[in-house]
């Protein structure tokens, strides 16, 4: 079978990551007689500098005639500047608007391996950590009417939160579903004591949850839910969200894990095209020094694997051999701790490789 993969290496680490996922993709698709067609696209600073804009009408183009989207990071001190008009990040927006992908789904798991690299301690991390993050990605206050107004000296500006009951109502559904897979148990963050909009996910995922009688749901305030994220971080399963709340919570919940640098992410809509990135970011710091870790991207290879191809034996391949890496004490810098072996980007996507090839 062929897929069509566009491949977004970006800004920053990205093109390295970028790389040794690709290496991965490449040996799956040999092993398993799949055939991976790659278009490169340019999205994000680097679109910036050579065409002007952060999202070439072509990259959204190839991207929509694709079957998945694979991208690496956007983002870096050189576009930075908070005037700007033009800035990397409106690339990732207007591809998640520009593909429909409503559903931000952000595991953040804490592999038995990496139990060192969580700031949390062993009391709180018990048996492990396994949440969820479901993030509504097309609406709220990233998307709604903005406003700058001068008055003389005086400037006012405004963002505006706004939700209809079917966009809420469609990440609910995606959210139980999930949770059905899971712990059966959702819980819904919002700020319902203040927000009329937070009033309405209410409503709508109280609506939502009778069709849904054995999943368990909880609703927390988001002050709250970040004091639970690190008091008792067990008591998660899914958490379904507003797009900005999602967007806190998922660094956090990412955070508690150890590092952001492993964890994966998928960005779902209607169809089977979706597109899937780490959760870190460009990394300028260290960018082109060989030492950024692969595994979020390769685990977002998997996801995509799983989710736009339906392939997911060999999704599990991938993340057995994470494991394996992981549980032979390789580590790159990010989740390097004492009595480890020191990784570059380069030797960590090479481990991957030669575990799935080992098959174990
Ligand atoms: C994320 C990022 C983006 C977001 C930025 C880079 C626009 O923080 O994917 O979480 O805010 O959604
Ligand atoms: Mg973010």
């Amino acid at each position: 079978m062929e897929y069509k993969i566009a491949v977004i290496p970006g800004d920053g680490i990205g093109p390295e990551v970028i790389d040794e996922t690709i290496k991965v993709l490449n040996l799956i698709g040999e092993k398993y007689s799949h055939e991976f067609n790659y278009k490169y696209v340019l999205a994000g600073g680097i679109a910036i500098d050579e065409k002007g804009t952060p999202l070439p009408g072509e990259t959204l183009e190839i991207c929509r005639n694709s079957d998945s989207v694979l991208l690496g990071a956007v983002g870096g001190p050189k576009w930075d500047d908070p005037t700007a008009k033009i800035r990397p990040e409106q690339a990732l927006l207007g591809l998640r608007s520009g593909l429909g992908l409503y559903c931000n789904l952000r595991p953040a798991v804490l592999h038995s391996a990496l139990r060192d690299a969580s700031p949390l301690k062993d009391s709180i991390i018990g048996d492990g950590i396994d949440i969820c993050v479901v993030r509504e990605l097309t609406g709220g206050i990233y998307f709604g009417e903005r406003s700058l107004v001068k008055n003389g000296d005086e400037e006012t500006a405004s963002d505006t939160e706004k939700y209809s009951t079917s966009e809420i109502k469609r990440i609910a559904k995606i959210a139980f579903e999930t949770a059905m897979k899971r712990k059966k148990k959702v819980t819904l963050v919002d700020k319902a004591n203040i927000l009329e909009s937070s009033r309405l996910w209410r409503r709508v995922v109280d609506e939502v949850h009778k069709d849904y009688p054995e999943v368990e749901l909880d609703r927390q305030y988001v002050d709250n839910a970040a004091m639970q994220l690190v008091k008792n971080p067990r008591q998660f399963d899914v958490i379904v969200t507003s797009n900005i709340f999602g967007d806190i919570l998922s660094d956090e919940a990412s955070m508690i894990t150890g590092s952001i640098g492993m964890l994966p992410s998928a960005s779902l809509g209607e169809g089977t095209n979706g597109m899937y990135e780490p959760i870190h970011g460009s990394a300028p710091d260290i960018a082109g020094k060989g030492i950024a870790n692969p595994l979020a991207t390769i685990l977002s290879a998997a996801m995509m694997l799983k989710y736009s191809f339906g392939l997911a034996e060999e999704a599990a391949v991938i993340e057995k051999a994470v494991e394996k890496v992981l549980e032979e004490g390789y580590r790159t810098g990010d989740i390097m701790s004492e009595g480890n072996k020191l990784v570059g980007t380069k030797e960590m996507g090479e481990l991957v490789v030669k575990y799935i090839k080992e098959g174990k």
